[in-house]
């Protein structure tokens, strides 16, 4: 997917990638930073640990992306003290410089003596990196369609890009692979919130929910596996 990206700056300040022969963002224009925490930290992993006080958590990443959520979540662990380990894989890695051009060590101030947003960029792909005692990091780059792994997840955070650029990836089969890779009592969360495919996750066993969506976006959808 070798598609010309350019940086926009998104309405809560925080930069972005777009895709204008896809129509598609790397996040809301709305807020990218507003958005990946209201979606993927609010509505995922702080439910997730509420509900389970201070158990570890696997997370299944699809779509590392530039990197924001993941290290969003790894803020997060420590927030919570809980131990986070992380797979995000991905199909179309960006490059170490297209990242870069974000800017995002500018974005969180008081890190000083933690790994940088840019740590996590260098962090290799295909090993596993305990990159802090809360959080071991598992980038992979890989299809999520040929995606298989020996252990299942408590949480995943479903961010490929929105249907009418990659319809294949919104189909029932890979609910089913959700559903699947998911732990019992796991959490399957997206800013998606397309009839077709809240139906396609309750046909395959998941509990849906439809919830107010991050700013300019109605609605998104949390799933739970009973
Ligand atoms: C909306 S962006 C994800 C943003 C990311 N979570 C972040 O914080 O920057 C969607 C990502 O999914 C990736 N992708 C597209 N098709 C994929 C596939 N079949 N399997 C895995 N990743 C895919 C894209 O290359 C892109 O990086």
């Amino acid at each position: 997917m070798n598609y010309e990206k350019k940086i926009v700056v998104s309405e809560d300040g925080s930069c972005t990638l777009r895709i204008e022969a896809l129509k598609e963002s790397y996040h809301s224009l709305h807020g990218a930073l507003t958005e990946s925490n209201f979606v993927y930290i609010e509505t995922g992993l702080k439910y997730w640990h509420l509900n389970n006080s201070n158990k570890p958590c696997s997370v299944l990443e699809i779509g590392y992306g530039t990197g924001l959520v993941t290290y969003l979540s790894y803020l997060a662990s420590h927030a919570y003290n809980i131990g986070i380990e992380y797979t995000a894989i991905e199909a179309y890695p960006l490059t170490k410089e297209e990242t870069q051009l974000l800017k995002y060590d500018l974005l969180f101030k008081g890190t000083a003596n933690q790994p940088k947003h840019s740590d996590f960029t260098a962090c290799p792909w295909e090993k596993e990196t305990q990159v802090s005692p809360n959080f071991k990091l598992f980038k992979q780059i890989v299809f999520f369609q040929n995606f298989h792994s020996k252990s299942k997840f408590d949480l995943i955070f479903y961010d490929a890009f929105g249907a009418h650029a990659q319809p294949d990836l919104w189909d029932t089969q890979w609910m089913q692979k959700s559903f699947d890779l998911l732990n019992s009592g796991g959490i399957w969360v997206s800013y998606c919130a397309k009839g077709a495919v809240r139906r396609s996750l309750k046909e395959v066993g998941f509990t849906v929910e439809r919830l107010p969506g991050p700013p300019g976006k109605r609605h998104m959808m949390r799933a739970i596996k009973p």
